[in-house]
């Protein structure tokens, strides 16, 4: 059985509507399990169930086989980290991590000895006794982090915590955060709104929308073979050709406008309409002669380009149908407006989604 189980959780905060929406996840000892989703889905209303700072309107959450629901906060061996770093601007560094140690009655001699241990993982022995308003963002979140997990808890909540910092501090802590978590082991849940963040933190990836998890698989499932369109569009860019599966056409895909194609998707496919998923990095320019079974063919005709230095986004469309290819070594000076650009993807690169 499951490490840490939810099950069909709901949250209202109002009785009216549920913030938290039937929600069931199961994570393992020793998982890094992210909650990705927009803003208002749901992630925060999650984790602070399971901190015990609110409390399920109706469902199951279970730490260990043991009934959470009724337990306090300080009664559950659970850390909590939030976005705004919350620590005590009174303390210095050092008491700030101690306090939990504190509260928790540990054992003098041993205070000591863990809040220094921890404050050495997080890399701030030199800056233990400044206080907060001395310290830097990100020196502040490595003091929370270190208070979230100085009491050796048997899980660690991780709220937007890298959420206030500017991108290559925060690209230097999530490095940092998974050093840790490879380093002592511990069951981490993290929740971002940032899909670039979940795809190259997580073991696996919880996608929530309006309170709901619409999917949970490893960052390559989420990516390749997302659930729905939501999933599809919430991580990474992506094309989606509205089409149609005749079930006397297997491996193909008729598509509006741009006519039939080739899938993978064989056996698995629902007849019907369809979304047929094309990432713009999986596009590429189609050499001279004609496509082999392994790929499609499209032409672009170039709308606009924007040049990223490492790739070249194209934005354009394919028989008036809007597409978008990121071509990597691609000629700014060829792709340019009006140009129609010869293009072709791998059959096994599409992912045909049934429509809702
Ligand atoms: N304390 C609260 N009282 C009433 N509504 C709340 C409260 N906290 C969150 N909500 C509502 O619950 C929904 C989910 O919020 P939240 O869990 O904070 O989402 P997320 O963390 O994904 O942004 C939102 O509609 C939000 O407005
Ligand atoms: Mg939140």
């Amino acid at each position: 059985m499951a490490y840490l189980r939810l099950r069909q959780v709901v949250k209202s905060y109002d009785g009216r509507s549920n913030a938290v929406d039937d929600v069931s996840l199961d994570v393992e000892r020793g998982e890094f399990v992210t909650l990705l989703g927009p803003s208002g889905s749901g992630k925060t209303t999650t984790l602070l169930m399971i901190a015990g700072f609110e409390t399920p309107t109706s469902g199951v959450i279970e730490l260990d086989g043991h009934d959470l629901v009724r337990s306090k906060p300080y009664e559950r061996n659970i850390g909590m980290v939030f976005q705004n770093y919350a620590l005590f601007p009174h303390m210095t560094a050092a008491k700030n991590v101690v306090f939990p140690l504190k509260m928790r009655r540990f054992p003098k001699s041993d205070i000591e000895k863990r809040a220094r241990h921890m404050l050495e993982l997080v890399g701030l022995r030199r800056f233990a006794d400044r206080y907060p308003r001395e310290l830097s963002g990100g020196q502040q979140q490595r003091v929370a982090l270190a208070r979230g997990l100085v009491f050796n808890p048997d899980v660690l909540l991780l709220d937007e915590p890298l959420g206030a910092l500017d991108k290559n501090l925060r690209e230097q802590m999530q490095v940092e955060i998974k050093r840790i978590h490879r380093e002592i082991g511990i069951t981490m849940i993290y929740v971002t709104h940032d899909q670039t963040e979940a795809m190259t933190m997580s073991d696996r990836i919880a996608v929530f929308c309006n309170g709901k998890i619409e999917q949970v698989g490893s960052p390559l499932d989420v990516y390749n073979r997302p659930a729905n369109r939501f999933v599809g569009e919430f991580i990474g860019d992506s094309n989606f050709l509205a089409g149609r599966v005749d079930p006397s056409r297997p491996g193909w895909v008729e598509l509006a406008a741009i006519g039939p194609v080739r899938v993978a998707q064989q056996a698995t496919l629902p007849p019907g309409d369809v979304d047929l998923m094309i990432r713009p990095e999986r596009l590429r320019l189609r050499p001279p002669g004609a496509t082999d079974g392994a790929d499609n063919a499209i032409d672009l005709v170039v709308d606009d380009i924007i040049n990223y230095g490492d790739s070249i986004l194209v934005i354009g469309k394919a028989r008036g149908l809007p597409l978008r290819a990121r071509i990597v070594g691609g000629d700014p000076e060829v792709l340019r407006p009006g140009v129609t650009l010869p293009l072709a993807w791998a059959v096994v690169d599409a992912y045909v989604l049934a429509r809702r």
